[in-house]
């Protein structure tokens, strides 16, 4: 979830929205704002996505200085108006990102003092606590301070109170917050917003909440206050985040504009890790580690950039001779797993606040590792709690589905595989230089791979009929079947497996019939030749073979495959980032096909903000 709060000088709701639109990633169940007009708690919501929330504004507006505002992926209670937030009581209204873990005590204990809850959400316990403690006799900020010890999980919350026309409280407990200060013909007003991008718009000067502070702003002062509750200063910095233009250009959707932006954020993301002129690996930082005394890596990373994860396995340990780990972060971070003080875990987030992958890093780092992570956004909490941050330079993605993102990490991860190996002494001056040159050919490959759209079209309109598609490949082409099984789920709702072409007999072949499209990602490489026999074996048997491969298979496959979509001749240690291109497509245009929001797919984030 992502919320916002507003200190300001003149009606607050446009801007309110305006902060909401940028903090969508974290979620569009629902939305609502809430502010004091004329002293009193007034609050707008709706469910399903922001535009519902403009629409019902345009009829009915929100006056009013002070505000907050909450953009919702659902966690307890359905996806309704009811639960949508700012959850309020007559005194308090409060929006929260994270999971209050006893909010069933506490409503229990609260209801038995007469509290009455008009959702199902865990949120609406803040509310009613702190207007318990108001109900005591506490002011507003004493109320909250006596609170917040009561309150299990992992939360972040922005509050005003009734006829409190000077007053915005915060609090931070594992789950980002940050304070913006206005400037300018902006001083004195006061912002909260669960990223500096929320902020953007108003100010780049920033502080962030430590875990367990929180903090009253009044036009004139933030005061912030320590876990224990005592009074502290938080550093003021200037943030890189930019109040970035959010535009589609000639595309219907981002996720297409996305996926055409490849050949050029790739290309920028290889420049920054790349000497190309002396044709070696020239990291822009120093690893935090002697990767030649390394004994083993950590990959953590959710969704696709898990997927990133496990296809750099494949390069770290041709490359660098480096045994990996690749962890589910969500998994990796409860498990306990032994790691040596010293190593080095690689996180790995498009948005840098995804709450499992920081946990992980936040375990790693407890554990004695030193921690390096691969992120998209300079500004994210991952980037500053890490030791080393190796930035993606693809540009903002607004897709849900990760595209971009996706290739220039595998691009980040690329140039680390090379440099840690050369520390290490795995490969030559020679090899690596030919690895360089793979590296700087694929921003072009990727451009002619893209002329495979109109076959793609072609293809999506059958697979949007099917139920269940599988995706085939060996090596680096099996993370990437994953990736394609995944992609096609989130944006079209088919169902669909990755799985290892050599794993087929091992199970799915069971389900090949003359329906189910069997995709095998094959380009031209050591092991092209064991998974030609597993298409065959799809053959055999009547399969649908859809075929990714360079004209020479498709050639040889002519009769058999129901379809080919045609790659360039690449290199094969890197060709994933190619082929990634074809895979994206396809669950692009089945999601159009279907008439399916591929750019906000239902049930997802794009950063899921709550473990
Ligand atoms: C969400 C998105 C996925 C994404 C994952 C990790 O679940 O739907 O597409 O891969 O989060 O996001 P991150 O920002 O950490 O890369």
């Amino acid at each position: 979830c992502g919320i916002v709060g507003i200190l300001g000088r003149g009606a607050v709701a446009g801007s309110l929205v305006d902060a909401l639109r940028r903090l969508e990633y974290r979620g569009y169940d629902s939305a609502g704002i809430a502010t004091l007009e004329a002293g009193h708690l007034t609050r707008r919501r709706a469910s399903g996505k922001l535009r519902n929330l403009e629409l019902r504004l345009a009829q009915e507006p929100l006056g009013g200085a002070v505000g907050i505002g909450h953009t919702r992926w659902a966690t307890h209670g359905k996806a309704t108006e009811n639960n949508a937030h700012p959850h309020a009581s007559a005194k308090v209204a409060v929006v929260h990102n994270g999971i209050i873990e006893n909010f069933r005590q506490l409503r229990d204990e609260l209801r038995a003092k007469g509290h009455i809850f008009s959702s199902d959400t865990d949120s609406e316990v803040i509310a009613h606590l702190v207007t318990q403690g108001l109900n005591e006799g506490f002011a507003p900020v004493d109320a909250v301070a006596a609170s917040l010890p009561r309150l299990k999980g992992a939360f972040a919350f922005a509050m005003i109170f009734e006829g409190e026309e000077n007053l915005l409280v915060g609090a931070s407990k594992g789950a980002p917050l940050a304070v913006g200060f206005g400037e300018g013909e902006r001083s004195g007003e006061m912002f909260l917003g669960s990223d500096a991008l929320a902020l953007a718009p108003f100010t780049d000067t920033i502080a962030y909440l430590e875990d367990g502070d929180f903090v009253a702003l009044t036009h004139e002062a933030a005061s912030f206050k320590d876990a224990a509750g005592l009074p502290v200063e938080r550093r003021r910095i200037k943030t890189p985040a930019s109040a970035f233009l959010i535009d589609k250009g000639n595309h219907r959707h981002f996720m297409a504009k996305e996926i055409y932006e490849q050949p050029e954020v790739v290309g920028r993301t290889l420049a920054h890790y790349l000497d190309m002129s002396a044709g070696r690996v020239a990291l822009p930082f120093d690893l935090p580690v002697d990767a030649a005394r390394l004994s083993r890596l950590t990959i953590c990373g959710c969704g696709t950039a898990y997927i990133a994860g496990l296809m750099a396995k494949y390069w770290f340990e041709r490359f660098a001779l480096l045994p990996v780990d690749v962890e589910i972060a969500s998994e990796f971070r409860y498990r306990d797993p032994p790691l040596d003080a010293g190593g080095l875990t690689i996180l790995v987030s498009q948005s840098g606040e995804t709450a499992d992958t920081l946990a992980a890093l936040r375990c790693a780092k407890a554990k004695g590792q030193k921690v390096l992570s691969i992120v998209n956004v300079a500004s994210s909490t991952m980037a500053r709690e890490s030791d080393v941050v190796a930035p993606t330079l693809a540009g903002p993605e607004i897709g849900v589905a990760s595209t971009k993102a996706f290739t220039c990490q595998l691009a980040v991860f690329a140039a680390l595989a090379l440099a840690i190996g050369r520390a290490r002494g795995a490969i030559d001056g020679e090899t690596e230089a030919r690895l360089v040159s793979d590296l700087m050919a694929i921003p072009g490959l990727m451009a002619q791979a893209l002329k495979c759209e109109s076959a793609v079209e072609a293809l999506a309109r059958d697979i949007a009929k099917v139920r269940d598609v599988l995706y085939l490949g060996r090596g680096t082409s099996y993370p990437l079947a994953l990736e394609g099984a995944l992609k096609l789920k989130e944006i079209s709702y088919i169902h669909a497996e990755g799985y290892a072409a050599g794993e087929l007999k091992h199970g799915p072949i069971a389900l090949v019939d003359g329906d189910m499209p069997v995709i095998v990602i094959a380009p031209t490489d050591a092991v092209i030749e064991k998974t030609v026999s597993n298409m065959q074996e799809v053959a055999a048997r009547g399969g649908r073979l859809i075929l990714i491969g360079d004209e020479a298979l498709s050639h040889d496959f002519a009769g058999e495959a129901a379809a080919s979509i045609v790659m360039p001749n690449v290199a094969p240690d890197f060709a994933a980032l190619i082929y990634a291109v074809p895979i994206q497509l396809i669950a692009y245009h089945t999601a159009v096909v279907m008439g399916k929001d591929a750019d906000q797919p239902r049930n997802l984030a794009k950063s899921v903000t709550v473990e």
